[in-house]
């Protein structure tokens, strides 16, 4: 029967079905929808992300270098691999067009005027989901006022985000009289793993990141924090992936740089090209120069 044997061929029966295996730590369990909203925000080629961090009006209102986020932000688009923004940013400023993927601050309340552990869940699911989002993200108060507050809304969100396949990411929120040392990041990146986030934002410390980042058991991105003197940042953009963090969520280290589109670049080559932070710095310069 030529015929038979001819569509028999076609099934490859002596060739097992791949089981392929997940890039990013941690998350090999989790579901399809999930992981391909984490492989858009993450790069699999790399492993790595940058994300650049605009939320900050949630809470600070039209901060220095967001008080046109149509005109500071929305050009620097191309050079990040995913924003991290308000929605009503999103439905105001940011192109409908715009292929990145977008991650969505989802707690809020309190202003810089008043406690701000004192948050709540600010966004729906739903509304996640409406919006396309590759992810919503979440401060966590470990030490702080709000502490259980702050930890059941991230735990709320995750229950939502497993529910539709949408990752979220669990900010480690410092109150300002707080030590801001490996050890109480160690706590506090753990307890907001345990409790389901699938990735986790945190500052980088000179001392022991290392730590931090091994006994979490799902991917770190490191926040920039206040603005430092470029190859400073820079500096700590590298460490950081050195010790073990799968990329950056950089705000004002970026968008208050004299340079934004130069910084954003620099970065980028960093986390994904390898790049010292001395060439990374020499890029800097000559992106400046060019322009
Ligand atoms: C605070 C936040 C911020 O709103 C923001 O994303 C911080 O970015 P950066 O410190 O790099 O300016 O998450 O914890």
């Amino acid at each position: 029967m030529p015929e038979a044997d001819k569509e028999g061929a076609r099934f490859q029966a002596d060739r097992p079905q791949a089981a392929p295996s997940f890039f990013l730590k941690g998350s090999q369990q989790l579901d399809w929808g999930m992981k391909n909203r984490l492989a858009r925000v993450f790069n699999p080629a790399s492993g790595r992300t940058v994300m650049l961090a605009v939320d900050h009006g949630y809470f600070q209102g039209p901060t220095t270098g967001l008080e046109r986020i149509d005109l500071s932000i929305v050009p620097l688009l191309p050079a990040c691999d995913a924003l991290f923004c308000t929605r009503g940013i999103l439905r105001a400023v940011i192109p409908a067009e715009c292929s990145k993927p977008m991650v969505l601050r989802a707690s809020g309340g309190p202003s810089i005027l008043k406690e701000l552990s004192d948050e709540q869940i600010a966004m729906d699911m739903e509304d996640a989901i409406r919006l396309n989002a590759a992810g919503v993200g979440i401060q966590v108060f470990i030490g702080g006022e709000f502490e259980t507050r702050s930890v059941h809304n991230m735990t709320k969100l995750v229950d939502a985000g497993l529910r539709y396949g949408i990752p979220v990411m669990g900010v480690t929120a410092v109150g300002t009289n707080m030590v801001r040392d490996a050890q109480y990041l160690r706590l506090a990146c753990r307890i907001i793993a345990e409790l389901g986030a699938q990735y986790v934002k945190t500052y980088y410390v000179s001392e022991g990141f290392e730590t931090v980042t091994a006994a979490c058991p799902v991917p770190i991105v490191m926040a920039g924090g206040k603005k430092l003197p470029e190859r400073d940042a820079l500096t700590m953009a590298y460490n950081a992936i050195q010790q073990g963090a799968a990329g950056v969520d950089m705000g004002r280290n970026i968008f208050q740089s004299d340079s934004p589109m130069a910084m954003i670049a620099a970065v980028h080559a960093i986390v994904h090209k390898k790049l010292t932070p001395t060439e990374g710095f020499e890029m800097y310069k000559s992106l400046i120069q060019r322009s």
